[in-house]
């Protein structure tokens, strides 16, 4: 009784999806992972494996792990695919093939670290300083140098080109990484941006590199191919940073992004349920939905009931994120951990198994598969 009770409650996450440029067969969404799995930045056959696993067990969009695109300083480890270079795009372009095979839509998170990049020995090109919107990491250190409008150009058309490439390889749309604190989200940050030229001042003048970005990107997909951008307020060093503390900073933020040509908002929180802001239940990603009307992906800890100590909870709070998507609060969910460990884990809660799913574990994130 309890698992028919369970697959009803849950059965919105399976409904299909379709805004003018993505649809997906329903509303689950692989999270971006980085696995440091592709030697050489090269993505080989277990990884195309690891992804067509996930998309043949109803994983209904893939967003890749982040790969980094082409810039010396861009990204933080040789192990980290990049979206560059006639062997990784032959291997993303077989990764492509096989979810598609398999009967799932897949799209790459392009990404440059910025400051967060840590030159040493597993990192490429160790003599290159890393970069940022002023050089300074998330504790407002000197670590890097701040961009010229040289490097601004640079990283633009990188990221443009990645897109064009991710394009011609065949993937369904682009994901730009501008959240937990890398480089994009360092220039929306007022602690990482203290320039004084155009890409510095007040929240929507911070935006101006994504804008910039967002713009070339645009110009080289086309009008059709969806641009998804991740965002979060909160960064990885920093659990408690904000960008906007009320909907009126958050609608100022989002007004130059959307002008711009993001069409899907991927809202990174770490708890799905938590309302962002006092006085309202809304979510994050349910904020970022009524402030600019554009579908919205909602992330953080779906379906994870153990806990640290590995006690199981009944409560994963399925029912709670199906209502959000009943209500249009969210439209898609992302799924990070619980997807990692079992690749299953989407087929296994449309049947009415969530007991069955493999949990999380220091283990699991060692292994690809
Ligand atoms: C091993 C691991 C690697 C991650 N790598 C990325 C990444 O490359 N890009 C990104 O935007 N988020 C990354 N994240 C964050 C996830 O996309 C997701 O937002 C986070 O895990 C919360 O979702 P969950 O609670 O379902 O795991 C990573 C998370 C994990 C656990």
């Amino acid at each position: 009784m309890k698992t028919t009770q369970t697959v009803q409650a849950v059965a919105s996450l399976f409904q299909p999806f379709a805004s003018d440029k993505l649809s997906t067969g329903n509303r689950i969404v692989m999270a971006p992972m980085t696995r440091s799995f592709s030697p050489e930045g090269v993505p080989g056959p277990d990884v195309a494996a690891y992804y067509r696993r996930r998309a043949a067990n109803g994983t209904g969009l893939i967003i890749t792990e982040g790969t980094t695109i082409n810039h010396p300083a861009a990204s933080g480890m040789t192990s980290i695919p990049t979206i560059h270079g006639e062997a990784a795009l032959n291997g993303w372009a077989q990764v492509v093939k096989e979810v598609h095979e398999a009967g799932g839509k897949i799209i790459p998170q392009i990404w440059h670290f910025g400051t967060s990049r840590k030159p040493g020995e597993s990192v490429p090109n160790p003599e290159v300083a890393s970069i940022g919107p002023s050089g300074l990491d998330e504790t407002g250190t000197k670590t890097g140098e701040a961009m010229t409008e040289a490097d601004i150009a640079a990283v633009v058309q990188a990221f443009a080109e990645a897109a064009a490439d991710a394009k011609r390889v065949g993937f369904d749309g682009v994901e730009l990484h501008g959240a937990h604190g890398y480089l994009i989200d360092q220039f929306f940050w007022e602690v990482t941006n203290q320039r004084t030229d155009r890409y510095g001042g007040d929240l929507a003048a911070r935006t101006q590199f994504a804008v910039e970005v967002i713009e070339a990107v645009r110009k080289a997909v086309g009008p059709d191919f969806p641009i998804s951008l991740r965002i979060s307020q909160f960064k990885l060093d920093a659990y408690t940073a904000k960008l906007a503390t009320t909907p009126e900073e958050l609608e100022q933020f989002l007004a130059p992004l959307v002008k711009a040509g993001v069409d899907i908002f991927h809202c990174s929180s770490r708890r799905f349920w938590e309302p962002e802001f006092e006085g309202s239940p809304l979510s994050f990603a349910g904020w970022v939905k009524k402030l600019t009307g554009k579908p919205v992906i909602t992330v953080g800890s779906v379906g994870l009931n153990v806990d640290m100590t590995g006690a199981y909870s009944e409560d994963s709070k399925l029912e709670t994120l199906a209502e959000k998507l009943d209500s249009n609060e969210i439209d898609l969910v992302a799924v990070g951990r619980a997807l990692l460990a079992d690749p299953e884990w989407a087929e296994k809660i449309r049947t009415g198994r969530e007991g069955e799913a493999v949990p999380f574990s220091r283990e699991v994130a060692a292994t690809l598969y």
